[in-house]
């Protein structure tokens, strides 16, 4: 039988669901001493592990030269979905927000708004359920710099602590919605190999449970 394969977004994302999948007794050795490999086995050779770019996660989970994947919502609420969502992990959470300039209030006045945000669906979507016409500019990273620069009003941006926000003298203005790292499926796998799918699953979940049981004692 092919090894089920589950790409993962390189970094926290990876190394939590490491955790998970060593928790659920999956030998992930190999994962562990990768070096510079990208494509390695876990446990007894019965699942693969992908290491890809968290959008790349999607595009190999959606054509299918990967069984299942793990990405942010954030990924998933940006790139589209056509793929099934089938378990929240619970890890890798922090929450998607407009944030501007401490003390302005993006809200007030009638001029046009202008937002940067590295999530340009996920902005658009936000103020179009707002009925609010605003122009988005997409920035790559250090999306903060917009307000502080003048060339926008407010971000649309992932708060985790609030650090990054406090320390460039910008705040919440409002939450747009929570995030977390989702297990996600592709359609035909979801069908073809059920069991194994939901089987893996299953584990992870009751894993998942335990450990937030574990935390609340
Ligand atoms: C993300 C996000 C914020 C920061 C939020 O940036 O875009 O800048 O983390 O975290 P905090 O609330 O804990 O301070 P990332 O580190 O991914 O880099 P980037 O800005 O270059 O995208």
């Amino acid at each position: 039988m092919k090894p089920l394969r589950i790409a993962l977004t390189k970094g926290r994302l990876e190394k939590d669901t490491v955790n998970l999948l060593e928790q659920i007794g999956l030998d992930c050795t190999q994962v562990r001493e990768k070096g510079r490999r990208l494509i390695l086995p876990v446990g007894n050779g019965e699942i693969e592990v992908v290491l890809a770019k968290a959008a790349d996660v999607i595009t190999y989970v959606e054509n299918g030269v990967c069984d299942l994947g793990v990405v942010g919502k954030d990924t998933i609420m940006e790139n589209g979905s056509h793929f099934y969502e089938i378990l929240d992990l619970g890890f890798g959470r922090c929450r998607f927000a407009l944030a501007c300039r401490k003390g302005t209030d993006f809200f007030g006045g009638y001029k046009a708004k202008t937002v940067a945000s590295k999530y340009p669906n996920v902005a658009r979507q936000f103020f179009e359920s707002r009925a609010m016409d605003v122009r988005i500019i997409k920035i790559e990273g250090s999306v903060e710099l917009a307000p502080l620069l003048g060339l926008a009003d407010g971000i649309v941006d992932i708060v985790e602590t609030g650090t990054t926000l406090k320390e460039n003298g910008l705040e919440v203005t409002e939450t747009i919605a929570g995030i977390s790292a989702r297990l996600i499926a592709n359609t035909a796998s979801l069908k073809m190999r059920k069991q194994e799918i939901e089987a893996l699953a299953a584990r992870m979940e009751a894993q998942i449970e335990k450990n937030r049981e574990e935390k609340s004692v």
